[in-house]
């Protein structure tokens, strides 16, 4: 009998499927080396993505790259982004994540070109309709890469510039202003202590003083003495105290910063604004050199045409004390504009600003200056009011409100 033969396995070398791209374990992590390794997988990527002709060899192809186990997404985490070193892990992160995104979008761009071969194939198998399948193949290529086309002639994406805050941009003006006079620059704690905001200054305890700052106590502080419990500081004169504390005379300090009093919010108020608040001791420092100082410095605030007139008021850690007062920028101090009361002023030609006064001897007994050697000035503004004048806002709400409509106004 015969014996049976088994016919030749005949192997089709061009037919062979050929082995598709595997990620290569990276030990390099430099940008060349990534770059490398990157553009081998885009070349795997388009020729895999080319072959696919029928659904199932699209799944196939959507499985091999996308699948969540071992998918070839999957083992670029692992076998880059985890392999990384940590210093090079945000760079290798960024090509990983841009990978995935072109993956993505060429298994999508693949399945449409299936669908359109489709369709087009449908259509034109009609009877008296055939296209020669060459020119259907390179139709179908054409759209291919019209999906995929980069118009590089786009505008490309605004990332839009950030600005300085208005608050911010102002209270350095200021800042400014005093540094040019020798002035330091001192920040203090936002959240103080009673004897900070209160008793070194020359508030005593249950002084109707008190009530005019409108303070946000913190709470549970019950059991504690009075001096050491917390609050939100109303002013920062308490910086003032802390850095004569820390430093003796002359001191020429300004301190600005965030302070917090329990007033509703309206287009004049806030819970919470700005100060910047200034002090200078030394010997001999008089009433003038603050009268002096101050013109200067709203002349260098709000131009030089401005005048300045001090009117009597009250502070329990100045003595005497006075407001500042700027003529009416807005109509330049004559009380009407365009024939009809100023209302910026309510008509009387000045506009309130600023408190200061002569340092309260009582002051320098709480920070150990000796009050009859020396002698100095205070004052403190509010920034949102500097701020509102010199730019013309006309609701304080609009500085904490962060739209960008307002804000890119001071870019
Ligand atoms: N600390 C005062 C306030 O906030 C302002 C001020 C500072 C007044 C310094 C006089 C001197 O109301």
């Amino acid at each position: 009998m015969a014996k049976k033969i088994k016919p030749v396995e005949v192997i089709d070398l061009d037919n062979m499927p050929k082995p598709g791209y595997t990620v290569p374990k990276l030990t390099d992590f430099s940008a060349s080396a990534l770059d490398s390794a990157v553009r081998e997988l885009l070349s795997g990527l388009d020729q895999e993505a080319e072959k696919v002709s029928s659904d199932s060899d699209w799944k196939a192809f959507r499985d091999r790259w996308m699948a969540r186990k071992n998918g070839i997404l999957t083992q670029l985490n692992d076998l880059w982004l985890k392999a990384a070193p940590t210093s090079n892990k945000p760079h290798v992160g960024q090509r990983v994540n841009g990978l995935r995104k072109t993956v993505e979008g060429m298994v999508e761009v693949t399945q449409k070109r299936l669908l359109f071969n489709k369709a087009v194939a449908t259509e034109v198998v009609h009877p008296g309709n055939e296209v020669p399948a060459a020119e259907l193949e390179a139709y179908a290529k054409r759209v291919q890469l019209a999906a995929q086309r980069l118009d590089v002639t786009l505008p490309g994406i605004r990332r839009p510039m950030g600005a300085e805050h208005p608050v911010i941009k102002t209270m350095n003006e200021i800042i400014g202003v005093f540094r040019n006079l020798g002035y330091s620059v001192e920040e203090g704690p936002e959240i103080e202590t009673d004897y900070y905001n209160f008793e070194a200054l020359n508030f005593p305890p249950n002084h109707p003083a008190r009530d005019t700052q409108d303070t946000l106590f913190i709470a549970g502080q019950e059991s504690k003495p009075l001096r050491d419990r917390l609050l939100l500081r109303t002013h920062t004169s308490p910086v003032q105290i802390r850095t004569m504390q820390k430093m003796k005379p002359p001191v020429r300090v300004v301190c600005p910063g965030k302070v917090h009093r329990n007033d509703a919010a309206d287009a004049t108020h806030s819970p919470i604004f700005h100060q910047v608040e200034g002090l200078a001791v030394d010997t001999n420092i008089t009433f003038c050199d603050l009268k002096g100082t101050l013109d200067h410095a709203m002349k260098a605030l709000f131009g030089s045409s401005v005048k300045t007139r001090f009117y009597p008021s009250f502070f329990p850690f100045t003595e005497p004390s006075a407001d500042v007062q700027i003529s009416c920028i807005f109509c330049d101090g004559k009380g009407t504009r365009d024939g009809a009361p100023c209302r910026n002023c309510k008509a009387s030609g000045w506009i309130e600003l600023l408190g200061c006064g002569m340092v309260d001897p009582n002051v320098y007994g709480f920070v150990d200056y000796d009050a009859t050697k020396v002698s100095g000035f205070a004052f403190g503004m509010g920034v949102e009011r500097i701020a509102i004048l010199k730019y013309g806002v006309d609701d304080i709400q609009l500085f904490f409100q962060g739209d960008v409509r307002f804000l890119e106004q001071f870019g």
